[in-house]
């Protein structure tokens, strides 16, 4: 075997591994692990559309590698096979076997297509409405009073609907292990449901093209038993506390106010702030993460952000403030007071 041969030859396995890495039904994001009802009902289409394609790429890849092999020149002087010119019977059955086999595709496609356009309605349904702007979710329960961002907490069991509005561009919301994918219009309201069949933390992102920081514009899906529900919910309601007189958190409290902080950012309960720009802040030290949910909630990770937003998150509207260390310090134990 030539030098070129291996090379070639390890290249075709190290693309295929990468390619079957995509395949695993174990990795957080993957559709064809279904964690409820209305992924389930996805992934039974796909699994049929699948292997009807196995058995159509099977079939006819075979009939050309036979072809290739039966008909091939062996020797120069071999004659050419028997030309063939039209086959009535033949081309009826080729004709046939391909519509029945699209009339069994679209049936159960038109079937599962309008039942998940069906949104349940009525007692016990959560009702969500999803604001995508770039790049960033607003999460508001309407019926609940809670304004949060980028982290979507349900119950276990309930129907949840979620109302999808874009503030901007066509972005598109995707929590692959619980529903399918929606586009997000601006200008258009759409739904989507889904039910979450056990606790568990399920990672979801926009899946449409939407400028810079698109990889960037994630999200999660917080599944938890209903008390737990109930106790965030009662949690999400309350007002941020008032830091204490004198401490590093009062400090920083200040600073959220005259740095300019509140132009953009509501802190429910704190004088000044509510804007709404960016992302409501007011149970911020009560989520896992931030920057459309790409970064882990922790000291050096903020410290990191405070200090060049644009570094971490390209394009975003998050100004860099030219803080002093100090500062920075302050605003964080503040923004981490917030649970
Ligand atoms: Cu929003 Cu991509």
């Amino acid at each position: 075997m030539s030098a070129r041969h291996k090379l070639a030859g390890a290249a075709l396995v190290f693309a295929a591994g990468v390619l079957l890495a995509a395949c695993s039904d174990t990795l957080p994001q993957s559709s064809l692990n279904p964690a409820g009802e209305r992924a389930e009902q996805v992934d039974s289409l796909f699994r049929l559309v699948f292997w009807i394609a196995v058995g159509v790429f099977v079939l006819v890849e075979g009939a050309l590698v036979y072809a290739l092999i039966r008909f091939r020149q062996r020797r120069a002087d071999d004659p050419n096979p028997v030309q063939v010119h039209g086959n009535t019977r033949l081309e009826i059955i080729w004709t046939i076997i391909p519509a029945l086999l699209l009339l069994g595709i679209a049936i159960p496609t038109i079937r599962t297509t309008f039942d998940l356009s069906e949104h349940p309605t009525g007692e016990g349904v959560v009702a969500v409405i999803v604001t995508a702007s770039q790049w960033w979710w607003e999460v508001e329960y309407p019926d609940l009073g809670v304004v949060t961002a980028n982290e979507i907490h349900v119950p276990v069991g309930s129907p949840v609907t979620v109302e999808l509005h874009s503030k901007d561009v066509i972005h598109s919301f995707w929590v692959p292990r619980l529903a399918g994918k929606q586009d997000v219009v601006p200008g258009r309201t759409i739904s989507l449901d889904f039910v979450a069949a056990a606790p568990g933390v399920f990672p979801g992102q926009c899946a449409e093209y939407c400028g810079l920081s698109h990889a960037n514009m994630r999200f999660i899906v917080v599944a938890e038993e209903p008390e737990d529900f109930d106790q965030w919910v009662a949690d999400q309601r309350a007002p941020a506390v008032a830091a204490p007189p004198g401490t590093e958190n009062a400090e920083g409290e200040e600073l959220f106010r005259s740095v300019g902080c509140v132009a953009c950012h509501t802190v429910a309960g704190l004088e000044g702030a509510q804007g709404i720009l960016g992302p409501d802040l007011t149970h911020f030290g009560g989520r896992t993460t931030f920057a459309g949910s790409t970064f882990e909630i922790n000291v050096a990770n903020l410290t990191r952000w405070l200090r060049n937003p644009l570094a971490m998150k390209p394009g975003s509207r998050m100004p860099s403030y030219n803080l002093t260390d100090d500062q920075i310090e302050a605003l964080i134990a503040y923004l981490m007071s917030l649970e």
